[in-house]
């Protein structure tokens, strides 16, 4: 079935590219708990690389799947044949085996490819040159390749450009995740922004699967078209900071604004210590997202007009990064808790009521035996944990 506008009793096949990151795992969520008429499949790229071109044509020949959504991408600071490879070559052979089928190809791209100003629209880009970072560059040549084949050989794409996007889940510290880390474990003494009026477009992960099911149900209207998919309402980015450490009940960072020259130099002085570093033996990384340093202090907002006239409704419009931010910030600081990346933040330093501590779970318990007394907890495993499963019989 190649087209969802049909209503026939046979379930729909989706193939979803990149699946276990930040937005795949949202869509597969979706798709795997809402729609009982389509199932999707979300090969890891050791069975799907984007780079293996016989993967690509092997998996179509065995499946035949009814709509391809692409949100894989390389790390941002992959370099050229990499992104070249994954995020740019991988996505049109995608598309090319969409078009083979005559099957709707979905393809997330990136504010990264847009210059700094206010309200951009679709049509808005970069100019394409060699200045541009490889992460961009790639997302570039791939919205304008998808164009052209829209034009010359009627690929059936729609492409939505994400902001800066919010949602729990994500692997990566990266983005928002990464200013909320910084402050969160104090790494970020001062303001590293204006005192006022550095706006960013945000999106709502969660609200991504909805958009992508509405267009593969009317892929008449959103074939061939662009769009910017951010909550209306931009957010100023000291706003963002100053919420975070207030609800956080923190003194840092301190309300002094350092000015763009000044934090430049101080990233090219860390770049040149870490070098420095990893050259007598010390492996150190600059954070990726210190290459986007410049949005820090220049507005980027996307006009989504186009998607607000479009027969799209908003699944949830009250949502936005701030009634999102204390859920975001209980669920990533218990997991880089766990997950032992904090070097200063210290949850029982907070006196604040929204960062109490939960009552101590079993599981917690044995964490607390696993670290101090593990021949205890090694007993009572054999003693009590060791018994056929029975529940599954
Ligand atoms: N996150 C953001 O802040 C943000 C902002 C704007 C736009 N976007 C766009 O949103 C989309 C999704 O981003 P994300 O943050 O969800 O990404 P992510 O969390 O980094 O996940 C990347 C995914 O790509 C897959 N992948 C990597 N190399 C691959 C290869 N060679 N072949 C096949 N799959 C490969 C990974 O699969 P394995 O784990 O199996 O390797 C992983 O599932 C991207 O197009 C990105 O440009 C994201």
């Amino acid at each position: 079935m190649n087209n969802m506008d049909n209503s026939e009793s046979s379930k729909i096949n989706g193939l979803i590219v990149g699946g276990s990151g930040l937005i795949g795992g949202y869509l597969l969520h979706y798709f795997k708990t809402k729609t009982p008429e389509i199932d999707v499949r979300a090969p890891n790229s050791k069975k799907l690389s984007l780079r293996q071109l016989d993967d690509i044509v092997g998996y179509f020949k065995r499946n035949k799947p009814d709509f391809v959504i692409n949100c894989a991408i390389t790390t941002i600071k992959s370099d050229a044949l990499l992104s070249y490879e994954v995020n740019y070559l991988g996505s049109i052979n995608l598309a090319r085996a969409a078009l083979a089928l005559d099957i709707p190809y979905i393809h997330i791209s990136s504010a990264a490819l847009l210059p700094s100003g206010e309200n951009l629209t679709e049509e808005d880009h970069l100019p394409l040159d060699s200045s541009m970072s490889n992460y961009a560059k790639s997302k570039l040549m791939t919205e304008m390749t998808l164009r052209e084949m829209h034009a010359k050989h009627g690929l059936r794409y729609t492409l939505m450009r994400l902001g800066v996007v919010y949602g729990a889940h994500d692997h990566k510290i990266q983005g928002i995740n990464r200013l909320l880390f910084n402050v969160v474990d104090r790494a970020m003494p001062f303001m590293l922004t204006k005192r006022k009026g550095v706006l960013h477009s945000y999106s709502n992960a969660s609200k991504v699967p909805y958009f992508i099911h509405h267009v593969l149900k009317n892929t008449k209207e959103f074939s061939g078209q662009h769009y910017h998919f951010v909550d209306p309402v931009p957010v100023d980015l000291a706003q963002l900071i100053l919420t975070i450490k207030t609800y956080m009940n923190l003194k840092t960072p301190r309300e002094i604004y350092i000015p763009y020259p000044v934090a430049k130099t101080g990233n090219n002085f860390m770049s040149g210590v870490i070098k420095l570093f990893n050259r007598i033996g010390y492996k150190a990384n600059m954070p990726q997202e210190m290459i986007f340093l410049e949005n820090f202090y220049k507005t980027q907002t996307l006009s989504c007009k186009k998607l607000q006239n479009s027969s799209f409704v908003d699944p949830n419009p009250q949502a936005t990064v701030f009634t999102e931010l204390p859920a975001l910030i209980e669920y990533y600081t218990t997991r880089w808790e766990h997950l032992n990346l904090f070097s200063s933040f210290n949850r029982d330093d907070f006196s604040s009521a929204h960062t109490s501590r939960k009552p101590i779970d079993p599981s917690e318990q044995k964490a607390k035996m696993f670290l101090n007394t593990p021949r205890e907890l090694l007993e009572v495993m054999q003693k009590e944990g060791i018994s056929p499963m029975k529940e599954i019989l």
